[in-house]
């Protein structure tokens, strides 16, 4: 990509995806793009974020904007971070290490999710200071408090709870691509992966990836279609209980995250958590979920906690209609694939670059010079 002026190419997310569609064979597309269902869901979350309207300021004079937040008491370049992907290493080769470089450059926060390709222990030197580890709830006490110790050791200090998968949810656009459960190398996914030589060239010289912390807690079971179903195995469905628990057990911050209903917002503060991250997983879960933005005023309201918004997010003026909303941080999940999958390792930093620009555009209209006034600035709340 050396030479090629990205601004020029790809100016925004749209392109970015554009390019991944184009880059990744189909099942790795749609196990990265789809949602649940009919995909309604996920449709409406773009659609509930463009209603949201923000008033210019007239007559602001020159502003000096900055993009930098605070939030649980760390500061962080961008009001935006890498939220948790499972498998992120099938959709690029070496996903997790890229991302987290990134992050680090960035100085936002990575979440690694429980079923990364990727380790704690594997990123530990690429993290940096803002490490953040995903929980998919292991049901072994054992196994839960060796996974805590083990990402705390790795430097990841912040711990994320994910509570909207109590069960596994149906794909059917992924089942649709010829995706077998368990997944086999099917004569129709060979022709998928032939079509797409940078990808398949990549994943060639690495290996085929693989639920690697999961493995660890399961050595009998050996590849990909093994790994996945341990992986559901594994976990159980978290109740306050279970929340509980994490809190006499996990030292740092502890966030809850696709949370929508803001009576759990209450219990979920009751129980010490530090921050709520309000998402329907970006329509991946439940297909009837109202849109994430759409509940952020009510959760803002039921709750003194932080909030953390994700879904739907495409550029800067979304992450400022988030916070005109509510939120104090924002978090995105396929954004950083697309990135990835379309320019390979410099994807993230242009990316970074993307929002930044936008964010600064955005703020200018508002007369903003930083995040915290972008509640003045609500026209018409969803
Ligand atoms: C391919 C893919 C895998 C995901 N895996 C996880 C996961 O392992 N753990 C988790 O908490 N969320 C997971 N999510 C949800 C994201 O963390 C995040 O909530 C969502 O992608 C945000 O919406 P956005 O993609 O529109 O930015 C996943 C999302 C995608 C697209």
């Amino acid at each position: 990509m050396a030479g090629m002026n990205l601004a020029a190419r790809y100016p925004a997310l749209a392109d970015l995806r554009a390019g991944a569609r184009a880059r990744l064979p189909r099942f790795v597309w749609e196990f990265l793009d789809s949602g649940t269902g009919a995909e309604t869901t996920a449709a409406r979350n773009r659609a509930a974020l463009d209603r949201v309207q923000l008033l210019p300021r007239a007559l602001a004079g020159e502003i000096e904007a900055t993009t930098e937040v605070r939030f649980l008491n760390e500061t962080f370049g961008l009001p935006v971070g890498i939220a948790p992907v499972g498998m992120s290493g099938l959709i690029w080769p070496d996903a997790e290490p890229i991302l987290a470089r990134a992050a680090a450059q960035a100085g936002i926060p990575y979440c690694l999710s429980t079923v990364a390709s990727r380790t704690p222990e594997d990123l530990r030197d690429a993290v940096g200071a803002h490490g953040w580890f995903q929980l998919y709830p292991p049901r072994d006490p054992e196994i839960r408090a060796d996974m805590l110790n083990r990402a705390r050791a790795a430097g990841f200090g912040t711990l994320v709870l994910t509570v909207d998968v109590p069960v596994a949810s149906r794909r059917e656009r992924l089942q649709r691509s010829g995706l077998t459960q368990p997944p086999r190398l099917t004569p129709r996914l060979l022709a998928q992966v032939a079509m797409r030589p940078a990808w398949t060239w990549g994943m060639a010289r690495r290996g085929m990836p693989r639920m690697r912390l999961i493995d660890d807690y399961t050595p009998a079971t050996r590849g990909l279609s093994s790994t996945a179903h341990a992986g559901y195995l594994l976990r159980t469905a978290p109740d306050l209980g279970y929340l509980r628990w994490l809190r006499e057990h996990w030292q740092g911050p502890l966030i809850v995250k696709g949370v929508l209903d803001p009576d759990a917002a209450r219990l979920i503060e009751a129980e010490g958590a530090d921050a709520i991250w309000v998402s329907n997983h970006a329509g991946r879960q439940f297909d009837g979920a109202p849109t994430a933005i759409e509940m952020l005023p009510a959760i803002r309201a039921a709750t003194a906690l932080p909030l953390i918004f994700d879904s739907g997010i495409e550029g800067g003026l979304d992450i400022l209609r988030a916070f005109a909303l509510g939120a104090d941080m924002a978090m995105m999940g396929r954004g950083w694939h697309y990135a990835l999958a379309a320019l390979g390792a410099t994807g993230p930093a242009h990316l970074a670059a993307i929002l930044r620009a936008d964010l600064l555009a955005n703020m200018g209209q508002l007369g903003l010079a930083d995040m915290t006034g972008a509640r003045e600035r609500l026209y018409s709340p969803v």
